[in-house]
């Protein structure tokens, strides 16, 4: 796959694409600051032209700058944010290594190993609800397991820029997503656990 990704800031060299989903994309990129393979993720925006984008440029800064502060051993840290060349935002994040989603990694564990990796992962959720952050996405490409069983959350308010700038009735992912919502009821810590944990 081509990279098609211009940033305006030289500290990443940009090497793959690692996937794409409904957000935006997610690229492997060497950060020539620290030496470190990271992995940026490419938000998906609608653009926003005048007053009206400079409103949204501060608000997603802001959500960022929140996220920045977030330090727990299973929700994944966030390195660095900024705008591309197109002003569509991306933040990054350490890259993690033979990283598989939650529901992969799970099924050549033993029972006790699965209930592990669901007890980290309500660990960061609880880390996360407690500092008044839902989730809102999810989904086990959101929960990576890495070679060692640890779990790191990631794209956790990711949904909520989404959903805040362009209006969308929930932000997250079809299939994962709590049916209340579908109905129009507003996000809780409930409904981030609700229609993923019976999954795993
Ligand atoms: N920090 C990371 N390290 C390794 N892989 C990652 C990292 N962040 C995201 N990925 C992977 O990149 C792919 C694309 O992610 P994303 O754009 O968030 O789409 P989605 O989560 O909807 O599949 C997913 O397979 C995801 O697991
Ligand atoms: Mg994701």
């Amino acid at each position: 796959m081509s990279v098609a990704l211009t940033l305006s800031s030289n500290r990443y060299q940009v090497h793959d694409i690692i996937g794409s989903g409904a957000m935006g994309s997610v690229y492997r990129c060497s950060d020539r600051l620290s030496g470190q393979t990271v992995a940026l993720k490419a938000v998906n925006l609608e653009r926003a032209s005048g007053q009206r984008g400079v409103v949204l440029r501060t608000a997603i800064t802001r959500e960022f700058e929140t996220l920045a502060s977030l330090h727990h051993p299973h929700v994944v840290e966030v390195i660095d944010y900024g705008f591309d060349a197109n002003e569509q935002p991306y933040f990054t994040m350490p890259y993690i290594d033979h990283a598989a989603p939650i529901d992969v990694a799970s099924r050549t564990l033993s029972t006790n190993e699965r209930i592990h990796l669901i007890i980290q992962t309500l660990e960061a959720l609880e880390y996360l609800h407690r500092r008044g952050i839902i989730h809102h996405d999810l989904k086990p490409s959101n929960v990576l397991v890495d070679s060692d069983n640890k779990v790191k959350v990631l794209d956790f308010g990711i949904a909520l820029l989404r959903q805040r700038q362009a209006k969308e009735p929930t932000g997250s992912t079809i299939g994962y997503t709590a049916p209340e919502l579908l109905q129009g009821s507003r996000a809780n810590e409930i409904s981030d656990v609700c229609r993923w944990c019976p999954r795993l």
